[in-house]
């Protein structure tokens, strides 16, 4: 049976980083708030040069170098972001043309932080239904340009930035064993709508405007749904926690992820945590993380990989890939 098999990972940063000190003369807040609440210590800020489109390109270039394979070798990509430098068109489509592709198709998808995995999903179904060989899956983000720098609970939370990876076509013997996508699980639910939102958009306000947040409720939610899709992606595999290799979760807060490993019987050493350094970039978080751990050495060939994520919606999902 045909397998969507990992063959290149790739990450983008703003060049700017933006300590937790830096703001405290901004907002009410301090360094050691922020880094007790959240796990964070810093983030990445784009320049006015830099946006979704020239991150998400820097991303999909470093994914291709490091899979050895030129643009030419891609028939789709699917970016994941909420932040796109357009209404429209599809920033897909500008960063192709960046990549100088004119062939294939591209497409944006908007889950906010659960992005990235939707977009995996995706991509393994258009590999599977043989519609393509080879798909760039790209999450790229620039939050900074949505927030509310005067509103301390949500600016100190968010950063910038890009990954991204390549999936390929590749035979596998239908096991648990094969490498690639092996189970997925998505979930969405509106009636939270308001937990976690941006208040504007091109139908109702004719603005872009700010993401608004009451932090304490989606805590509450984030642990039960997390775990719960989780465990339906294992009882699909037919897997248990200690047959995974690595978690990659969504980067939002220290808490939550530590909490869902708990939860699950996640071994900490297992956990692969890149919140400190980037922040919350949403549909960013996953794939950064991933070529972050990817790029060290730890994740490699044969390891069992667990992604997942939770975002405005609500919505939640996890994937399961042998590397
Ligand atoms: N500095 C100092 N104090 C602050 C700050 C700040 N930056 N922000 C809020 N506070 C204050 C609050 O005003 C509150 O004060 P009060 O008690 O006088 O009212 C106090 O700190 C405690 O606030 P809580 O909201 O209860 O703090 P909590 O421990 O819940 O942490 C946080 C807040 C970090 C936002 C947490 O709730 C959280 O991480 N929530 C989940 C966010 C998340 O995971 N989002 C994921 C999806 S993101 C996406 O999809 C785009």
């Amino acid at each position: 049976m045909i397998r969507s098999v990992v063959r290149g990972t790739g990450a983008a940063l703003p060049r700017r980083i933006m300590k937790n000190a830096d703001f405290e003369g901004m907002v009410e807040t301090s360094d050691e708030w922020i880094a007790q609440r959240t796990g964070i210590r810093q983030r990445h800020i784009a320049a006015d040069d830099e946006t979704t489109a020239s991150l998400g390109e820097a991303a999909a270039r470093a994914a291709l170098a490091n899979a050895g394979l030129t643009p030419a070798d891609i028939d789709v990509i699917v970016l994941a972001t909420s932040t796109p430098n357009n209404t429209f068109p599809a920033t897909a489509v500008e960063i192709q043309n960046r990549l100088g592709m004119h062939h294939g198709f591209a497409f944006d998808m908007q889950a906010v932080c659960s992005g990235f995995v939707y977009a995996v999903t995706t991509a393994d179904l258009y590999i599977r239904g043989g519609l393509a060989r080879r798909v760039l899956v790209i999450g790229s983000e620039t939050f900074s340009r949505i927030l509310d720098w005067s509103d301390r609970s949500t600016c100190v939370l968010f950063g910038d930035g890009a990954g991204a990876v390549i999936l390929e076509a590749g035979e596998g013997a239908g096991t648990i064993d094969d490498r690639g996508v092996l189970a997925a699980s998505l979930r969405s639910d509106g009636t939270h709508k308001e937990k976690l939102f941006v208040d504007g958009g091109p139908s109702t306000t004719g603005t872009v405007g700010h993401l608004r947040m009451e932090g304490r409720e989606v805590f509450k939610h984030a642990v039960g749904m997390i775990t719960d899709v989780i465990e339906a992606t294992f009882s699909q595999a037919g897997i248990s926690a200690d047959d995974l290799d690595w978690f990659v979760p969504h980067q939002a807060n220290k808490r939550i992820i530590d909490a869902s490993a708990k939860k699950l019987g996640i071994a900490e050493q297992k956990v692969v945590v890149t919140v400190d350094l980037h922040g919350n970039t949403s549909a960013a978080s996953v794939p950064l993380a991933l070529s972050v751990a990817v790029a060290d050495g730890r994740i490699k060939k044969g390891d069992l990989v667990l992604l997942e994520a939770m975002g405005g919606g609500f919505t939640w999902g996890a994937v399961l890939v042998r590397w």
